[in-house]
């Protein structure tokens, strides 16, 4: 079995001229000179590179987790709230929703907050925590997060009125070594905290506390995610265009772009992988949309999406390439009972297994696509398991690192998120934003 991440081009082999390859070529050996010898813009921020090897000869940071476990499991723990948004939420999403239906046992059940501020679903979610037994993870690296800030006020309120005195002790929080909000706080209730590392950003931040905590605590092996990782790690250092998947994942994309598809359609028949596309979308589109450049990353989980936006991808707008993400093996089992009797003309698929059916979905549409002139990259990995999600993981972080320097910009910095906060802070009476808010209202009046 082959353990790499692997990539299929044979559906996009129309946008891989010899000469456009080689015109990228410069370009992807500078990104990759640039993360390897810290050059580049925003190499303050190029702490992920490392961070599997570090994390996991970070000894002192096992034991303190497995403490926090064992004292979780003493204490008949049922369910553990997470609060985070953005980097400090998709990383661990992605693997826990990943894994559900492939881990041999259940992971520790997670509530998420922070993530949004739909009032209905954070108080219902309240609700179902006051008859829970819980330990509240709170991840935000700035501290000033506004939607993590407010679910966290909200559950200190109740942990403060369910455990009294003793519900410091129930609360984790992982953020800035020395700054921000948060970090003030863990020190005045005295909570067990951990660091989010300054030099790794929030979308490059899975690999780190933020994603190894929440993760460990749930039950995840983290020790196989980091090793994942760390082997895929050495794909860095390869400067060889046919051995280097990410080279020719980047290049790939980099040139559908060129030929005037900006957008990029990540779908799976692994609807487990839904949080996966959620985490990568975030990864790609905070790294790459800046200068009025970058591809728009969307995505698709069939064969459910097939019977909605199946039509426009065979049919629509040609402006856009998918990739796959695909499993070459899968061990399931499940097959479908021969049901004479029912006349609904399937029985020829009568004793075939689902998971063969679902790969034959694939091949299918894979190819009905790119007749429909879609080019389709596949990247797949051998089958479902941590390792082998951790390799994804870095995979992803090494090429949109690579792909954000061969479009010149900084892949890690993220200046035009704040644009919407600073008009809300205005609107909803920041101190500080008073001049603002004066001219969005009278922007607002005008409408
Ligand atoms: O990738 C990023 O930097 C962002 O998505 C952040 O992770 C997100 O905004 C949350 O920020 P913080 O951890 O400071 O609360």
């Amino acid at each position: 079995m082959n353990d790499k991440v692997k990539l299929d081009l044979s559906l996009a082999k129309e946008l891989l001229q010899e000469k456009d390859i080689n015109q990228l070529l410069p370009y992807l050996s500078h990104a990759q000179k640039n993360i390897i010898e810290r050059s580049g813009l925003g190499n303050e921020f190029l702490g992920w590179v490392d961070l599997p090897e570090r994390m996991l000869n970070d000894k002192k940071f096992f034991s303190e987790l497995e403490e926090i476990k064992n004292e979780i499991k003493n204490n008949n723990v049922d369910t553990l709230v997470m609060i985070g948004i953005g980097g400090s939420y998709m990383g661990t999403r992605a693997i826990i929703e990943a894994l559900r239906y492939y881990l041999p046992y259940e992971s520790l059940p997670i509530v998420y907050l922070g993530h949004h501020l739909e009032a209905a679903y954070i108080e219902k979610q309240l609700k179902i925590l006051e008859n829970s037994n819980y330990y509240t993870i709170v991840i935000s690296k700035s501290g000033t997060t506004t939607e993590p800030a407010i679910a966290f006020r909200l559950i200190r309120e109740q942990m403060k009125n369910k455990y009294g005195e003793q519900y410091s002790k129930r609360v984790i929080t992982i953020t800035d070594e020395k700054k921000g909000a948060l970090r003030k706080l863990s020190v005045e209730e005295g909570y067990r905290s951990f660091i989010v590392p300054d030099n790794v950003g929030g979308r490059y931040s899975v690999l780190s506390p933020v994603g190894l905590v929440p993760l460990y605590l749930a039950g995840i092996d983290i020790n196989e995610l980091l090793s994942g990782a760390n082997s895929q790690r050495s794909d860095i250092f390869i400067d060889d265009w046919s051995e280097n998947a990410a080279f020719q994942y980047v290049t790939t994309r980099h040139l559908a772009y060129q030929k005037g598809k900006p957008i990029e359609m990540l779908t799976s028949f692994y609807p487990s992988l839904f949080y996966l596309a959620e985490w990568w979308k975030q990864l790609y589109g905070e790294s790459e949309g800046k200068n009025n450049l970058g591809i728009l990353p969307v995505s698709a989980m069939f064969t459910t999406d097939l019977h909605s936006l199946g039509q426009y991808i065979q049919d629509g707008l040609r402006v856009f390439f998918e990739t796959i993400i695909s499993l070459e093996n899968q061990f399931n089992t499940l097959t479908i009972p021969s049901s004479r009797d029912v006349d609904d003309g399937m029985e020829f698929l009568a004793n075939k297994r689902i998971s063969e059916i679902n790969q034959i979905a694939e091949s299918a549409t894979a190819i009905a696509h790119h007749d429909g002139g879609v080019p389709v990259i596949k990247i797949s990995i051998p089958y479902m398991s941590v390792y082998y999600l951790g390799k994804l993981l870095y995979f992803f972080e090494y090429a949109c690192a690579l792909s954000g320097y061969c479009f010149g910009i900084n892949p890690f910095d993220q200046p035009g998120v704040e644009a919407y906060k600073n008009n809300m802070y205005a609107l909803l009476g920041k101190p500080g934003y008073e001049e603002l808010a004066m001219q969005l209202k009278e922007k607002i009046n005008n409408l």
